[in-house]
This record gives C-alpha cells, structure tokens and sequence, in this order.
C-alpha cells in the first residue's frame, strides 16, 4: 500500500494488488495508449485527465471501463486489463477506484463526449503537471506517477 495526499489534501492509498478494497468498486479510471500516444480527454471544468467515472447501475467495473472511455474519447479498446485500485479519503465521502491500462485501436469521430471537449493525444506528459493548469487535479497525484512506473516496470503492458 502507499499513501499520499491528493491536490485537495485528501488521503489516498494506492495498491497494485487485486482489488484491495473493493471488489465492486464504484469508479473507474483508464490509462489509455493509443498508436504509441497517451490518449486523455479535456474534461470541461477539470481539463485534461484520463478517461474514467462512475460505475452506473447494472454493469461491471470493466464495463463502464469500456463505456467511458467511449464516452469521453471515441476510443474503442482493442485490450484492457486491471492494473490497482485506490482509495480517496475525502471530507464528505470516500471513493474507490480502480485504475485499467487500455491499448485503443481506433478513435470514432463523435457528436457529444458527454462532460468533455473529446479526445487529446500526447506523444509525452509533461513532467510538470502538478503545477500545469491544463490538467485535471486528478492527474496531480501520485495515483498517476506510481501508475505510469508500474506500467514501465511490467513492459508486457503496452
Ligand atoms: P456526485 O455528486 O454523486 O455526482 O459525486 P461527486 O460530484 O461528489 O463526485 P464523486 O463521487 O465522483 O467524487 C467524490 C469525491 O472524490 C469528490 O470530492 C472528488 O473530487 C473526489 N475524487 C473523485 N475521483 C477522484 C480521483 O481520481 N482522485 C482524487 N484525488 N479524488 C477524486
């Protein structure tokens, strides 16, 4: 387990483990890849962060996984698989999330992408987003940082 504190000074705990906290967790966030690119989506208040959102009624994590990253990016996933969960310990509520890796192999042109301006590919993330304005708080923490090594470290990932 590691914890640190998020961009609003909240508790959080980060597990690579197989759902730690929850097996029915009710958030989902997704890493996703894209012909060697980091496909995120401008989330209209938070700005740019990585598909993800609540688990609706009747489905599982993964497929609102699947759903979401449709939703906000036009992605269709060619592969996806489980990498952790965390832990939020906020002021009026605690959330858990867990985090996928998904390889995409196409991005649909899309109307509406729900609560975001759509999909946004970098071929690098800037090594300063703690202090970038662009991006969402929820890429401000160390969910993001641990995530991304961890993925380097199992280079069977992407
Ligand atoms: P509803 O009103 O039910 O739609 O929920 P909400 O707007 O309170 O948001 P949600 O249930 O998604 O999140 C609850 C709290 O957890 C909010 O304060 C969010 O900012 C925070 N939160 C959600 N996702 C993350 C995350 O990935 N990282 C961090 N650090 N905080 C998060």
């Amino acid at each position: 387990m590691i914890r640190f504190t998020d961009y609003y000074q909240n508790e959080v705990i980060l597990s690579f483990q197989d759902h730690p906290f929850s097996s029915s967790p009710m958030h989902v966030w997704i890493i996703c890849q894209y012909n060697n690119q980091w496909l995120l989506t401008n989330h209209r208040d938070r700005g740019f962060e990585f598909p993800g959102g609540k688990v609706e009624k009747g489905e599982t994590p993964l497929e609102a996984a699947k759903r979401e990253v449709f939703e906000e990016t036009g992605g269709i996933i060619q592969r996806i698989e489980y990498l952790g969960q965390y832990k939020v310990l906020g002021k009026e509520k605690t959330i858990i999330k867990n985090i996928y890796v998904a390889d995409i192999k196409e991005i649909k042109k899309k109307k509406n992408y729900y609560e975001t301006k759509g999909p946004v590919l970098f071929d690098r993330l800037p090594k300063d987003i703690q202090h970038d304005s662009r991006f969402s708080f929820i890429m401000k923490d160390g969910v993001l940082l641990y995530s991304l090594k961890k993925i380097e470290e199992r280079n069977d990932i992407f």
